[in-house]
Formats: C-alpha cells, structure tokens, sequence
C-alpha cells in the first residue's frame, strides 16, 4: 500500500431540478468549493474516524471505508482512515456523496490506482446508497465531477458537463437545524402515489425550468437563469418539500437584490441558494437573519470546483 493516501471531494449545490430528478426529469448541479479529506493508513481496520460529533460513532463509516477498500482491492482490515470535512451536514450540500467519493479516491490512491471518471461515478453512487436508500446518484455525480452539469438518472446516468459562459456568483444559506433528505423524497413520493396526474404535471413543469436554465447558464444569461431558478421554487413548493424557514431566507434572498433564489438539496428546511450580480449585499442581509452565508463562484467542469 501506498500510504498515507488522501483523497478530496466536494459538496454540491443542485442549481435546478431537486426532487423531479428522481422522476426521470433533468437536473443542473455544480460541485462547490467546500468539501471534505479522508486519509488512509495501514492498522487494523476498517475504521474511519471524523472529527465532526455528527459522524465520530456513526457505523456506516467503516462498511464505507470497507467497501471503498474492496472496490480497488484493498483489504478493508488493513486499512485506517480519518476524515476532516468543511461540509455541514444534513443541509442539502452533498457531505455523503463528498465522503463516499473522497474515501473511494483515498483507498484508490493507497492502491496506486487512478480511477477513470465513469468507475468514480459508478462507484461513488452504490457507496452513497449507504447512507441514502436509493438516491438517484446527482450527488456523488457534483462530487466527482467538481463543475456544471445536466443530470438524468438511470443506469448509467446521463451526465454532461455545461460549457458555462463564466462562472456563477452565488451565495449559500443555511441555518443551524439538519433535517432529513429521505423524509421529503418519501414525503413526496406519498403524494405521488395519491395525486399522480397533478404531481406529474408539476414534474413535466420542472423538467422544462431546468432545461431552460441550463441553456441559460450556459450563454451566462444572469437574469434568465435567476428567472428560472424563482420558478424553480415555486414548483418546489407546490410540491411541498419547501418549509416556512426556507420561503423566508428565499424572500430575503431576493429583497437583497438576487437574481433568483430557491432551496437546494431535499429541501424541508436546509441550504438555500441565490444568483447575484453582486452576492455581497445578499449574504451580509441573510446573515444578519441569523443564517450562516458563504458566497461561492460555480463554474465549468475543470475550472476548480472540488
Ligand atoms: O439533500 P441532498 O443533498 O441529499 O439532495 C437530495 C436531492 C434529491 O433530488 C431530493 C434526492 C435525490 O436523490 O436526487
């Protein structure tokens, strides 16, 4: 073994499409700067250790690191691993998928292996599934590939990285309460099975926002895009997987002059995000409401990201 190896990855944020992307309709998402290391060694293991008191007993960690050790031909009860992460979780930001692929890409490293990018998305997404049932596979797909892309699951998933015009100054909210993904996504997925006819029409209307703000993304069309991302959320909300918490931070969002602005992630609370000329103004106005607000820049698969 080649060790100590590391391995890097980052969050994302979904810039359109959350929630109809497990119906079959296209979504855009972007990895961010902000992610999280996992370093491995030799000793007894599996064992994967975090620092953060939200994953320090959590006992997904070493089956991750064991079945990431296998994937590359490792043996799991040789290895050791730490995990340092800037991600908060539980917000709708990606921490599972940025530790799925960071720990792969570590294993992969003390193996003496490069994985190619479609082994990395194949991979990162069963070793997600660890931590969320059926996800489907958005995530670990941000944090493999670091930039802009359009995504459609299935088996494999469609992935293809937009060719943005420039990069996409957006701020990044949230408050201090994680809530839970799969709770939403079952949430949603009840009224589904209930109203099929009026959810697939929300949907089908979703499908055709994001493709919209895709096209507008990528010819840099700022207001386009912020159009498309309001109208984003109005359907999210329709759909009910929007909260009380996020319409406000989205309200002061756009009163501080954003572009557009919507939940991202699984919604029911967690991370908003909002497109702005000028995101200064906009993150100084949701902290003083008590938020946490990083202003990040989203570009091209390449250009930095992860
Ligand atoms: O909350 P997150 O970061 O796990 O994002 C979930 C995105 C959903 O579309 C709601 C679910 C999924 O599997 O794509």
């Amino acid at each position: 073994m080649r060790v100590p190896a590391r391995g890097r990855a980052g969050g994302k944020v979904i810039l359109l499409g959350e929630h109809a992307v497990v119906y079959g309709r296209p979504a855009v998402a972007s990895g961010i700067p902000l992610g999280l290391t996992v370093e491995v060694t030799a000793g007894r293991g599996p064992a994967l250790r975090a620092d953060a008191p939200f994953l320090a007993d959590d006992p997904r960690l070493p089956a991750l690191l064991a079945r990431a050790a296998e994937a590359v031909g490792l043996d799991p009860a040789e290895v050791v691993g730490t995990v340092e992460s800037e991600l908060p979780p539980g917000r709708g930001l990606g921490s599972s998928a940025a530790l799925a692929v960071a720990t792969l890409r570590a294993c992969a490293a003390a193996a003496g292996r490069v994985l190619g990018r479609d082994d990395e998305l194949a991979l990162g997404r069963r070793l997600e599934a660890l931590f969320h049932g059926t996800p489907s596979g958005i995530d670990p797909a941000a944090a493999a590939l670091g930039g802009c892309f359009r995504f459609v699951c299935g088996e494999p998933p469609q992935v293809t990285p937009l060719a943005i015009a420039r990069p996409l100054p957006l701020v990044v909210a949230f408050g201090d309460a994680p809530r839970s993904t799969a709770a939403a996504v079952a949430g949603l997925r009840a009224r589904w099975d209930a109203e099929r006819d009026a959810v697939e029409t929300l949907l089908d209307a979703t499908a055709a926002v994001a493709e919209a703000g895709a096209a507008a993304a990528v010819s840099g069309d700022l207001d386009a895009l912020g159009a498309a991302m309001d109208e984003n959320q109005r359907l999210l909300a329709a759909l009910g997987v929007s909260s009380p918490e996020v319409e406000a931070l989205v309200a002061e969002a756009r009163r501080a002059g954003a572009l557009g602005a919507k939940l991202t992630g699984g919604g029911a609370g967690g991370a908003v995000i909002a497109l702005a000329r000028d995101p200064e103004p906009v993150a100084a106005a949701l902290r003083r409401g008590g938020s946490r607000a990083l202003v990040i820049a989203v570009g091209a698969v390449g250009e930095g990201g992860s």
